[in-house]
């Protein structure tokens, strides 16, 4: 079979992936980059890249016949998800036997349907996380590279103050200080600029026009105008789209050798691929590597991995809920997309937690406030190989979402009873759900730095095979994730340029 080969490999397109196609590109090492997903670059017939979450159509998620949402109702009724034809849209949810996870599908990865919040972790807890790595070079170099790289800005503080669009911030930031906690900004990387251009009516709303989950159309620099847009420029990097990599074995000169599936917009194979290449990037998130390295491992294609990949695997502690506010608290009709306030309770070493204040844009007053709560959940679970069926299953179980859920109650607890308001009991589904513990935005972990790889993210028991992405994160970070993920992956890149790929 035609072998086509590439010195290095980048699988995914996500935040790891695009670091390392960029610092392999402006090494003058030419690089393919394999991303199951599309590239989102080209008007429908609506003339717009992305559909709207109000009006969801074929693009919003990938091959479904019905849309899942993370909020499936409101007062009890279905009327968030939609059908819809089957296409490979930016948005998957990955269901396991007790968690599902989202995460996006396309050129860009995560960033291309994520809410942008641009969060470094606080010091002292990345140390706790990474003990081996050097904490005085991530927030002297890496972290700060990685904001510059991202494009990472603040909200205006007087704009937030006045405009109607984070009345929704403003309700849940009060109701937060009735109950003597503290709030903080959140960095985020849509540009604020844009944004106030679009409340004042002089651009084409995007964030101020509910659009997040599937896609946003303005504002967002997302990783294909940062990252991958920069490696593109550097001429050697090239990306293959729709393109999935579901196998990979070592030939005997040490030739990483990759089996890939191209797929056409239907979902049918089309192709399967044979690529080879000497250095080999995986990027594929924290489900997609783990379920990759698992397979080789049980299969027995890369047999000298270690027993670490696969384990590790958190939740970041997620759950997200909503409050009922009095009715004379409106959160507003007008509710930016992109969240840029957090209640801040991880120093409270008894129960910490940090939740988003997550904005619910119905272009209705509906008096909810909405909150991703990450808790800082101990528990962990590993992904397992299913020879049957081909298969990785992953092992998390309900009663492990369960202490996430103990965690966010006890704080929205004392904000309950702190504004005298309840819970909202419409929002997940037709049984009363209070909190949605069933899904996770934040899958990390799977392949965790300094147990299945060394401290470099290069993976135990073979050489020139690196992770970059997600997985190595031991399963919390206590912020949203992918400052972090960028950040260890400039410094692996860093570290594997100077001491593996010299001639
Ligand atoms: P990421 O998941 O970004 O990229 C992996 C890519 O690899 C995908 O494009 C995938 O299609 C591709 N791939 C996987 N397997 C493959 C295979 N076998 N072959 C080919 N391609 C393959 N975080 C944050 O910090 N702030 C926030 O505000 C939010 N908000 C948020 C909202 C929503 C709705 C979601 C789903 C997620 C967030 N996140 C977030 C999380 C954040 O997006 C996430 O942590 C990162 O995207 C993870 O980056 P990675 O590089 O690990 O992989």
């Amino acid at each position: 079979d035609a072998v086509d080969n590439a010195p290095a490999i980048v699988v995914g397109s996500g935040y790891g992936a695009a670091v390392a196609a960029l610092r392999l590109g402006q090494a003058g090492i030419r690089t393919l980059v394999l991303e199951m997903g599309r590239l989102w670059n080209t008007p429908g017939s609506d003339g717009k890249v992305f559909c709207s979450t109000n009006a969801p159509d074929q693009r919003s998620m990938w091959f479904r016949t019905r849309t899942e949402a993370p909020l499936a109702s409101f007062l009890w009724l279905d009327v968030v998800n939609r059908d819809i034809s089957r296409y490979p849209g930016v948005l998957d949810r990955v269901h396991f036997a007790d968690m599902s996870v989202f995460v996006g599908r396309g050129v860009g990865g995560g960033s291309l349907v994520n809410g942008g919040m641009a969060v470094t972790p606080l010091r002292s807890y990345f140390a706790e996380q990474f003990p081996t790595v050097d904490a005085a070079e991530m927030y002297g170099t890496y972290f700060p590279r990685a904001r510059a790289m991202l494009g990472v800005n603040t909200v205006d503080p007087a704009w937030f103050e006045a405009t109607d669009w984070y009345r929704f911030s403003r309700v849940s930031r009060k109701h937060a200080q009735n109950a003597g906690l503290r709030t903080t900004f959140v960095p985020n990387v849509y540009d604020f600029g844009y944004m106030q251009r679009e409340a004042a009516g002089t651009a084409a709303k995007s964030a101020l026009a509910g659009e997040v989950i599937y896609g946003n159309n303005q504002g967002k620099r997302s990783l294909d105008k940062t990252y991958l847009a920069s490696a593109l420029g550097t001429g050697n990097v090239t990306i293959h789209t729709l393109e999935k990599v579901r196998a990979i074995s070592r030939a005997a000169d040490g030739t990483y050798v990759l089996t890939a599936d191209r797929i056409d917009t239907t979902g049918n194979v089309v192709e399967t691929k044979q690529y080879g290449c000497r250095y080999l990037f995986l990027g594929g998130g924290s489900l997609g590597t783990s379920e990759l390295l698992v397979r080789a491992r049980e299969t027995g294609t890369l047999p000298a991995l270690n027993a670490s990949v696969g384990a590790g695997w958190g939740t970041n502690g997620n759950v997200m809920l909503g409050r009922a506010n009095h009715l004379w608290d409106t959160v507003g009709a007008n509710q930016s997309t992109m969240p840029v306030m957090g209640i801040d309770d991880w120093a409270n070493t008894a129960n910490p937690v940090f939740a988003e204040i997550a904005p619910l844009p119905t272009g209705l007053e509906h008096w909810v406030s909405l909150y991703l709560a990450i808790t800082k959940n101990p528990q962990r679970a590993a992904f397992t190989y299913d020879a049957a069926s081909g298969t990785v299953k992953l092992g998390w179980s309900a009663a492990q979402s369960a202490v996430s859920v103990g965690m966010a109650k006890k704080l929205f607890d004392r904000i309950n009873a702190a504004n005298a308001t309840i819970y909202r009991y419409d929002l997940f589904g037709g049984a009363g759900k209070v909190f949605a513990d069933d899904f996770t935005y934040h899958p990390l972990g799977g392949c965790v730095l300094g147990r299945a790889t060394d401290d470099y993210g290069r993976v135990k028991g073979y050489s020139r095979l690196y992770v970059t992405d997600g997985s190595l994160v031991p399963g919390s970070i206590g912020v949203n994730p992918f400052v972090t993920i960028t950040a260890l992956a400039e410094r692996t890149m860093a570290r594997v340029l100077a001491e593996d790929t010299a001639p």
